[in-house]
């Protein structure tokens, strides 16, 4: 059997061999790696150490947080402050940007977050993540800003997410492919398990809350209508339908066996650009994608395009098996 290789030994690869990280990228993705399995712990630990629930807090999109999203946010930011290759944060679960307190050494990369992805699960012992996405701070810079911030998903460089599920995952690309690897947990070693990752062309399935239904706009309506048409409709395959409520747990699942996922806009409240958040989950979300063949849109164009104006901006998603998201999209741009 091949020697296994661990993360480490993956990102070292990537620096040295292929120039294609810098060792202070390689830290941070090792710190949050690090961080991600502090969380998975806690997220284990459940209800012996007390940690589901509410916090009686509500974060900035008016959502109740969870005790765990609150332990996850501040995991990561306790963990990233100090090593000096960040020069700020920015989380779902946090008003404002969090610059790096001054008696720390600055970096020159910005780290945003998703702390736990699918926080409605947790209490349900149903999978839930973490979301994660690098940029560069823009050359010349001092002090960060929010505007710093605002760079369309194209810039990333690095990106990906931990899914806490029967196993604990780190999905990965430095925008060189993506690579899965599985938490060993005995000794605490995260291992390659899956590289060069593919999302199949071919798909049968897709993920949508259908309780929407009756708010969706043409476009999706069409779309689904003719998948749920199965054999009989102009597909003229049957499709099945999986909804996790658990963004890290449905694109990962298209991630390995392919599909299509949707988070519409619609017309429960016409004036948001869908619920999903496009700085900490989709485009992370939509790097990993592209990076494995597949696509991501928000109906009209690329969501890596989309040059954020606020840090907790909502947005479209489609993303998952690049021919179904060409199809979902042009019928947005035949609708108009
Ligand atoms: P979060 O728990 O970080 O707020 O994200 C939940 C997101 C996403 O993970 C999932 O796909 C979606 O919300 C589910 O939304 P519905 O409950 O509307 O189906
Ligand atoms: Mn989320
Ligand atoms: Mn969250």
């Amino acid at each position: 059997m091949a020697p296994r290789i661990s993360l480490t030994q993956y990102l070292v690869e990537k620096q040295r061999e292929k120039g294609l990280i810098p060792a202070e990228l390689r830290l941070l993705l090792e710190v949050v790696a690090r961080t991600c399995k502090r969380i998975g712990y806690a997220v284990s630990r459940g209800a012996i150490d007390g940690v589901l629930g509410d916090a009686g807090s509500s974060n900035v999109q008016g959502e109740a947080q969870k005790k765990l999203d609150v332990i996850a946010n501040e995991a990561l930011l306790e963990a990233n402050e100090w090593g000096g290759n960040l020069a700020a944060m920015a989380s779902e679960e946090m008003y404002e940007l969090y610059p790096i307190p001054h008696r720390y050494p600055k970096g020159e990369f910005l780290l945003l977050y998703d702390p736990l992805d699918g926080s409605s699960n947790i209490d349900v012992n149903v999978s839930v993540g973490t979301i994660f996405s690098v940029l560069r701070l823009p050359e010349g810079v001092k002090e960060p800003r929010e505007e710093h911030f605002m760079q369309p998903g194209t810039r990333q460089v690095a990106a990906g997410y931990a899914l806490y599920g029967p196993s604990t995952l780190l999905v990965l690309t430095v925008g060189d492919g993506v690579a899965c690897f599985t938490l060993g947990k005995e000794i605490g070693s995260w291992w390659l398990t899956a590289e060069r990752m593919h999302v199949p062309e071919q798909t049968r399935e897709f993920a949508i809350n259908a309780s929407n239904a009756r708010h969706w706009h043409p476009p999706v309506r069409r779309y689904v209508d003719e998948l749920l048409a199965g054999r009989e409709g102009p597909r003229g395959v049957d499709f099945n339908m999986r909804w996790v409520a658990s963004m890290v747990a449905d694109v990962h699942r298209i991630l390995c066996r392919g599909g299509i996922f949707m988070y519409p806009r619609d017309n429960r409240e016409p004036d948001k650009p869908g619920k999903l958040r496009l700085l900490y989950e989709a485009s992370p979300m939509s790097f990993l994608i592209e990076q494995a063949g597949g696509a991501a849109t928000n109906g009209h164009q690329r969501i890596m395009e989309i040059v954020p104006t606020t840090l907790h901006e909502r947005v479209a998603v489609f993303l998952g098996s690049k021919a179904e998201v060409e199809r979902v999209t042009s019928y947005h741009r035949e609708h108009g």
